[in-house]
């Protein structure tokens, strides 16, 4: 048998067959991957993590995909907006703790109409400068997307989801389609975002198939960002039964994406952290190179839960500085303050 993880390394990809078996490989593979992982990191990004702070403005949505905790039909779920002012509040305190990124994201709410997104976008470059701007916030036409643009929106995320069609229709309601996510993907590459997507591993009917195309579908797209994370089932949705994606599996797909793309900048995300309480720590050694604390009002944290038992709801911004601070040395790293711009360019 060819080794893999070397081939990975030094090809930067694999057939969706190898990527098959490499997923499913043994816990020594599994370790010569992540210290691999780890050494590309260091490589391309020293010892430098990157911090992004999270502002979670509205979990109003109109979607209605069939994983989330805020979707349209959760009647459980106790909405909230924050004004612009709170916005604006949530930008200062993030300031003055470091922060030069702030993403902001929320469900899919017409509140904020385009004018409603562009006045908060215009605020805060004008207010910071030297601040990146990240949006999270859905599907958009390509106008919006590129008036948000125009008003000096840097960044955006948009998870894919999943590269396979079926699995997309498994996932969402018919009037959410595959073909308009990725059109949303192409859109925001082609106006000239630094564009992120992304999939949760273990999610409903997901294959390993299914993984390796979503590994494909990265490696092809070459976004700047990539956002995973396990799936964490929520009680009030249909999928409150389906098991949790593994802390195993998700930190092989970390390693294997660092490996095909370098560069990439790769959050350890909450959703790790809530599966293992050293998860944002072992998201770094398998090649992780962000972490995106939240910043929103502890008041309203509690509120923007996607999946069960969400971390950190309870802890004032400054609290998540220094937490995270703490964990990011314990693992040989250091968070630095500056844009952290994607260097895949
Ligand atoms: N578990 C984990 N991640 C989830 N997301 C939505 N629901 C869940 C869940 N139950 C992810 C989706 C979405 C991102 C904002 O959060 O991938 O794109
Ligand atoms: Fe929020 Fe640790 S990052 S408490």
């Amino acid at each position: 048998m060819t080794d893999l993880v070397q081939k990975l390394y030094r090809e930067q990809t694999l057939s969706k067959q190898e990527l098959i078996e490499l997923i499913n490989c043994d816990d020594s593979a599994a370790e010569r991957l992540r210290s691999l992982a780890e050494k590309v990191r260091i490589e391309n990004y020293g010892h430098d993590i990157y911090v992004r702070g999270l502002i979670e403005f509205s979990n109003y949505c109109k979607q209605d995909c069939r994983y989330c905790g805020i979707r349209k039909s959760n009647l459980n779920c106790e909405r909230y907006r924050l004004s612009f002012d709170e916005i604006m509040e949530c930008c200062g305190e993030g300031y003055a703790l470091g922060f030069r990124t702030f993403v902001l994201q929320s469900g899919e709410d017409a509140y904020f109409n385009d004018d409603r997104i562009c006045e908060i976008i215009t605020a805060i470059k004008k207010k910071y400068p030297d601040c990146a701007l990240t949006l999270s916030i859905g599907e958009k036409s390509y106008e919006s997307y590129k008036r948000y643009y125009d008003c000096g929106a840097d960044r955006y995320l948009l998870r894919h989801e999943t590269a396979d069609k079926a699995h997309y229709e498994k996932l969402h309601p018919k009037a959410q389609s595959f073909e308009n996510r990725r059109r949303c993907l192409n859109d925001l590459k082609e106006i000239g975002y630094q564009t992120g997507c992304g999939f949760m591993v273990g999610s409903p009917y997901q294959t390993d198939e299914c993984i390796a195309e979503d590994l494909l579908f990265i490696k092809e797209f070459n976004p700047h960002m990539v956002g995973i994370g396990p799936f964490i089932s929520h009680r009030d949705t249909e999928y409150r039964d389906f098991p949790s994606g593994t802390l195993e599996m998700t930190l092989r797909l970390l390693s294997i994406i660092r490996l095909m793309l370098p560069k990439v900048l790769l959050p350890a995300t909450t959703a790790l952290a809530t599966i293992d309480p050293r998860g944002r720590e072992k998201g770094i050694l398998a090649g992780a190179n962000v972490v995106m604390p939240n910043l929103s009002p502890v008041s309203v944290r509690k509120k923007y839960q996607i999946y069960d038992n969400k971390i950190c709801t309870g802890d004032e911004s400054a609290q998540c500085r220094r937490c995270l601070e703490e964990r990011v040395h314990s693992v040989g790293c250091r968070i630095v303050t500056d844009r952290g711009d994607s260097k895949n360019i």
